[in-house]
Order: C-alpha cells, then structure tokens, then sequence
C-alpha cells in the first residue's frame, strides 16, 4: 500500500529567485503590494500586469497565477494571493502554502521553490512551509490503481537569513498534522481499538516517550466502568493509551495532560444514529490523532516540560452485549453515571481518561473531542468550541490565535448542572437538546477535580465536507499546530 502524503526534502538558500533550480518557484503575494507585482512583472516580460489589467488575478487569498519567467532556471512562476496586507494570518500563509502546492502536484512538478520576502517572520514563514507539507496530501492510499498520484519530493526555501530552524520545525508540525489525518480518514474496518493505539505507539517511537497500552484487564482494575461499558457492544475490546514524554532536565511540574477521544466508529449504540452521513463516524478518534501527533511533535522539539497524551479507545457498537439506555456505569472516578443516551458516549470514555490523568498528577489538561452536533450548531464547521477554567482557557486561546487556528470561548458555569441531575445516579450522560455542547462540557469537567482544565469540541472542525483550494476533503488535522503551541509557551501565563 502506498501512502498517504509523502514529506518533501527540504533545502534552505540565499538564492535569487531567478537562481532557484526547481520545476515550479511559489511566490506568496499581497493584494495591496504593487511594488512586489512590478518586480515580478519586470521578470515576466510584462505577463503579470497585463492578468492584473485583465482582471484575472488579484492576488486575493488562494488565488494563483502561473507565469514564464524569462532567464530564470526555473521554466514557471506561480503567484499565489495573500490578500491584504493587514488581514494577514498564520490561517493565510499556510493556506495559500497548501494552494500552492496542490497546483504543484497537479502539474506535476515534483522539485519546487518558496521564495520568503524581506519582513516574513518565522511564525507566517513556519505556517506557510506547514501548509505545502498539508498541500503534499491525498486521500488515495486504498486505490489499487496509483498512476494519478503525484507527490512534491524536493522544497528549496529561499530567504534572505537563515531559516534552517523555522523550516525544520514547520516540516515537523506538517509531518505530524499529516500521520493524524491518515489515522482519521482509515475506515473502522481498519483501524479498531487496538489498531488505533498500536499506529500510536508507533508515531511515539521517538527519543524521551515511552507508551503503555491498558487493555480491558486494567481497565477493569483501575475500575474504568465507563471506558469499559462503551467499549463492551464491541468485538474489538476498548484500550486506553498512555504516553509519556518525560525529558531529563524538566521539573517536576508543570505536567501538561493531552487527552483525544478515541471512538473508532460511533453507531450511537443502541440510541442508534440515522444513517445518513453515518460514515463520517469514523473519525471519531480525530481527538486521539490530534494528541497523539502534538505529542510527537513536542517530543521532537525537545521541549522543556513532562507531556502526557491519553487516548480512550473504543468502538460504539450494538450487540447482545451493548449497554443499554438507562443503564448505569461506574467510573475509575467513584462517580456513576445514567446512560440514557448511548449515542453521548465521547464523554464518558473522556470522563474516565480525565479521571486518570490526574491520578497520574496531570497540573493542566486539555481534552480534545468531536463530541456535539450541538457545537456545529453554535459554531459552523470553521470555528473550534473552547471551554475550561478561566485562565487556563484564555492560555489556550493565545495559542490557538499564534498558530492561526480558529477558537472561540463559550461559557460554562454552575447553572447549567442542574440539566445533569439524574433520579438515581450521580449523573446523567444526555441532558438534551438545550445547550448542548455546553452541558457535555459540563459533565467532562466532573471528572478533573481542581485541576486547570480546557476542552475543544471538534466535531464542526475536525472534518472538511468538501475539496478546497488549499485542502482535500476529509480529516483537517485541525489544533495539532494549537496543542503545540500551548507546550511551547509553557511557563508564559500559565496558571
Ligand atoms: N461523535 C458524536 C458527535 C458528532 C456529531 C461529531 C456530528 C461530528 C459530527 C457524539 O458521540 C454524539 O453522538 N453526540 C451526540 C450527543 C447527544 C446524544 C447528547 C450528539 O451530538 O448528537
Ligand atoms: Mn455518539
Ligand atoms: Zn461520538
């Protein structure tokens, strides 16, 4: 089987952009630059005013123009639009990487240059090298018949400073978005519980991570009824997966708590979902990928703080031996809880990771879940929903904000815990329709004690329903960029 992406060779140069040996030289563009366009145009032999004039490019965000560069060595140019220059984003650079190297591969070429303009920072210039590792993408690793597939094999960057250490990183973050949406895209008949954390362990073979995988027996000791009842409808039993990444010379705390959702295939259960759209269910592990390849990501960086990532895997299956709505589960935690909807079984497996996450001294944590169809309501399919405690939340929206990906704040507070209240349990797992993304919030928060805690609800973000200019459609990798941030930062603001 052939895989999924292929990570290109990365060179760095001080070359003029006429220097540059590659089939195709990406020149990222503002809209409002006319100086940029003349320099170019002078390149062209006056081609790339006359599309201006004509009203064919513009340089808007994504938009390309392919031009002949005379006595350069590379036979093409491909300008591709920034937009303007003040509503610049990280989201943009990597953006219009990704365009650019989808066109790449389209035409084939296969050795390509970036020029990086005088006043990019390291921060647009990681975010735009990103995007062409997103860009050098496809969804065809199942297809028997290989000839359409075509991947970048060589970037030469070309700057005028050394960028060695940005590029590096960036191919890195890239590599690792990249490894989750492999595993998020996999069909359920291919990646189960087990296979889920055995592809884990293997993105965490890397230097200062050691991984440990329970299987239903400790579950079961450790008393983690609620992964276990999820995972019990399933021929293929529930795991949960611990890793930690533990550098010599960190201290002791903080201990950063990353912790995925791991649903391999959600049916809904007995509460059995319709089945329109049902196959998208397979990425309900996408929170699991996400930290599982932040993970990598930080370890690789060699970042000064102790990171764990926990992924509770399990398949939400209907069965003779399928808990029931109404049924009442136990947790790791001491707290039961009423199923009265299997279908909200995200918080449940969370519930028991978060419980354990701080049994192992976590002093932060964030869990990440395509948990609600509530918050696709609330948020659309562009935005990820952030909850937590204040402070520890407002840390993660900094870092979300540096890497140009998209959060928004919602509330959580004691008024809504009364919709949790069950008549003979602890909790109730489906309090409604009423703020619903909220409320699954809620009971996740349950399970973390005192502990500075933030969620994202990545059900509206997780997934692309459609092909774009700068994406394939299926799994975005959206917050891996987001959750490495937050290690990076560590220290900065933390409460
Ligand atoms: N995995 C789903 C959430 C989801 C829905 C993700 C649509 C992506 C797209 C989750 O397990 C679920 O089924 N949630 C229920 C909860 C409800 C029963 C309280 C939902 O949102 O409908
Ligand atoms: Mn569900
Ligand atoms: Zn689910």
């Amino acid at each position: 089987m052939h895989s999924a992406y292929e990570i290109p060779e990365f060179t760095t140069s001080a070359a003029k952009p006429s220097e540059i040996d590659a089939d195709l030289v990406i020149v990222p563009i503002f809209e409002d630059d006319s100086t940029d366009r003349d320099v170019w145009d002078a390149a062209c032999g006056g081609d790339i005013l006359a599309s201006y004039e004509r009203g064919e490019f513009s340089a808007k965000p994504c938009e390309q123009l392919s031009a002949r560069p005379s006595g350069w060595r590379s036979a093409r140019l491909l300008l591709v639009g920034l937009g303007t220059r003040d509503a610049f984003s990280s989201e943009r650079a990597r953006r219009a990487g990704a365009t650019a190297a989808l066109t790449a591969r389209l035409q084939r070429r296969g050795r390509i240059g970036v020029v990086v303009r005088a006043g990019w920072s390291d921060a647009a210039l990681e975010s735009l090298v990103e995007g062409v590792v997103l860009g050098n993408y496809d969804n065809g690793h199942h297809k028997s018949k290989h000839e359409g597939r075509f991947f970048i094999a060589g970037v030469e960057i070309a700057a005028d400073r050394d960028v060695a250490a940005a590029v590096t990183r960036a191919g890195r973050l890239g590599e690792a978005a990249n490894a989750a949406r492999v595993m998020v895209n996999e069909p359920g008949n291919h990646l189960n519980p087990h296979a889920l954390v055995t592809r884990a362990q293997a993105l965490l073979d890397v230097p200062g991570v050691t991984t440990e995988i329970l299987d239903e027996r400790r579950l079961e000791k450790l008393g983690m009824g609620l992964l276990l009842g999820v995972g019990q409808g399933s021929d293929s039993p529930p795991r949960l997966l611990v890793a930690r990444y533990e550098p010599a010379d960190a201290p002791k705390s903080p201990v950063l708590a990353l912790v995925g959702k791991g649903i391999t295939f959600d049916t809904g259960g007995i509460s059995i979902k319709p089945s329109e759209g049902l196959e998208r269910m397979k990425d309900d592990m996408a929170g699991g990928a996400t930290v599982v390849a932040a993970l990598r990501t930080i370890a690789l960086e060699q970042l000064p703080l102790r990171v764990m990532a926990l992924v509770p895997a399990a398949e939400n299956m209907l069965s003779g031996r399928a808990i029931r709505p109404g049924d009442v589960l136990r947790g790791g935690s001491g707290l039961t809880v009423e199923v009265n909807n299997t279908d909200a079984e995200g918080r449940l497996v969370l519930g028991d990771a978060l419980w354990y996450a701080t049994e192992l001294g976590a002093t932060h944590i964030i869990d990440i879940a395509t948990l609600t169809g509530a918050v696709i309501v609330a948020l659309g399919k562009t935005t990820t929903g952030l909850f937590g405690t204040d402070g520890w939340r407002d840390v993660v929206q900094a870092a979300a904000e540096r890497g140009g990906e998209k959060v928004w704040p919602m509330p959580i507070s004691d008024d809504y815990k009364e919709l949790l209240k069950s008549e003979i349990a602890d909790m109730l797992n489906s309090p409604g329709r009423a703020g619903g993304a909220v409320t699954a919030a809620m009971f996740l928060k349950e399970f973390v004690g005192a502990t500075p805690w933030a969620h994202l609800d990545i059900a509206g973000t997780a997934w692309a329903d459609e092909s774009r200019a700068w994406t394939v459609k299926g799994a975005t990798g959206v917050m891996t960029r987001t959750l490495v941030e937050v290690a990076r930062s560590v220290g900065k603001n933390w409460p």
